[in-house]
């Protein structure tokens, strides 16, 4: 019967064209120019979820109606043909029974598959003609949880990295990093599942995330912390190079490294047993002067670097409590002349008083005044090489004094 009405509208239409039939092309074209349509309802039914395809815009009482499952109304596309007054219904090769209708020409499909996809077409007679639509049905599926993946665990700077966010059913997918969305410069894939730094640098450093979304869903996957290693460089020792003896030789060495570095110490050639980038002696002797090398590794890129620092260490003898170096070197001069007096006058007393002593037996004070003085003296060494100058000029003048005496 449908299939008659059909070749009825075709016939109809045929005749119209050649200018016939006035009254069937009014209500052919009225048809067609009123139109039907198919609202589906909910808008993006999801799988397991049910749809109703609504057929909209009929115009007068249904008489018959056909669903199809394609875009023809081929007989083998039937799902079923139902005449509502009379309530009878008949199935067609392609029914299923998720399919039901209403009177008022809808179909409704429940429990959704994937596979139930695709195009309907619905013909309808009413007593007024006859009209067809077809419409396509997508059935949507949640995404899939989306992880973010790497190719590259512990990428060093100016290497290449991807990101890849794994999901499914997703028809968008954004990324954002530290909650923002991405700097620009980074290569995304057509599908926006991966993400590429072609050559990562440090500044890329971050939490990234990816969202993946469809009609129906959207899943922001975790973080992912893509961490870019670097260094050691930059490397620094802080610290005093210049320390009297008895006080502390403290330094500390430091770099600019990801991860961060493990640190080794060397005094010259020798290792030392600081494993940190602290080194701290507690009461420096000259034994621990010399040149301090601070080994920088990094485990990671695998490279090391040193720094190295040259430390002296002051002897404190010559220098009394408040000493600027400036002072201690004019005592340690007064020292130094002082000593010098001594041997000069012990070199004089040798060559002009001992002579006379045998004639005139003059054992006098002064001699033994000087020998008094030569233990307080003797310790001190010969130090900086500043100092005797400076002593020598201020103590000639003592050493004629002594002499005149
Ligand atoms: C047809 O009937 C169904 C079930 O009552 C309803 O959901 C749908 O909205 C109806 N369609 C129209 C166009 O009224
Ligand atoms: C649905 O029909 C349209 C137009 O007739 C066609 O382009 C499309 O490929 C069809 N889709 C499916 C899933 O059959
Ligand atoms: C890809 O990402 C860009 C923004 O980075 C966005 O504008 C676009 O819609 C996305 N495309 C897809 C298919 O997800
Ligand atoms: C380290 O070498 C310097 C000379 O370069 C030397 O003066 C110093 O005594 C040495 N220190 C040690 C502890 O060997």
């Amino acid at each position: 019967r449908e299939t008659m009405a059909r070749e009825k509208v075709t016939r109809a239409r045929a005749l119209c064209m050649r200018g016939y039939l006035l009254t069937v092309c009014l209500s052919v074209w009225m048809d067609s120019a009123h139109g039907i349509g198919v609202q589906l309802i909910p808008q993006y039914p999801m799988v397991r979820q049910s749809v109703t395809l609504s057929v909209t815009g009929v115009t007068g009482t249904i008489r018959q109606f056909t669903w199809y499952k394609g875009s023809s109304t081929d007989d083998n596309n039937q799902i079923f043909n139902v005449i509502p007054e009379t309530n009878s219904v008949t199935n067609g090769p392609q029914y299923f029974s998720r399919a039901s209708h209403f009177p008022n020409g809808s179909l409704q499909i429940s429990g959704l598959v994937p596979t139930d996809q695709g195009n309907y077409t619905v013909f309808i007679q009413t007593i007024e003609g006859t009209a067809q639509h077809t419409v396509l049905l997508t059935v949507y599926e949640p995404v899939t949880s989306s992880v973010i993946s790497t190719n590259n665990k512990e990428p060093q700077e100016n290497g290449k990295v991807t990101l890849t966010c794994s999901t499914n059913n997703a028809e968008k997918i954004l990324w954002s990093k530290n909650g923002v969305s991405l700097p620009p410069g980074l290569i995304l894939s057509a599908d926006n599942k991966t993400l590429t730094f072609s050559s990562v640098s440090r500044s890329d450093t971050g939490q990234y995330r990816c969202e993946a979304s469809n009609a129906v869903s959207k899943i922001i996957s975790d973080p992912y912390t893509l961490t870019v290693n670097y260094g050691p460089e930059n490397l620094r020792i802080t610290g005093s190079q210049q320390v009297t003896s008895g006080n502390p030789i403290s330094l500390e060495c430091s770099a600019d490294s990801v991860p961060a570095p493990t640190y080794q110490w060397k005094l010259n050639w020798t290792v030392l047993e600081f494993q940190n980038n602290k080194l701290n002696i507690q009461q420096a002797t000259s034994e621990n002067a010399g040149n301090y090398t601070c080994i920088v590794t990094n485990s990671v890129t695998k490279l090391s670097r040193e720094i190295s620092v040259y430390v002296t260490v002051n002897d404190n003898q010559c220098q009394s409590g408040n000493s600027a170096a400036f002072t201690a070197a004019i005592i340690c001069g007064c020292i130094l002349g002082t000593v010098l007096i001594i041997c000069a006058t012990f070199l004089l007393y040798k060559r002009y008083v001992l002579p006379l002593k045998g004639q005139s037996g003059v054992g006098g004070e002064d001699p033994s005044r000087i020998y008094d003085n030569i233990p307080n003296t003797a310790v001190s060494q010969p130090e900086k090489e500043e100092g005797p100058y400076m002593g020598l000029e201020y103590s000639t003048e003592n050493t004629y004094s002594d002499l005149k005496q």
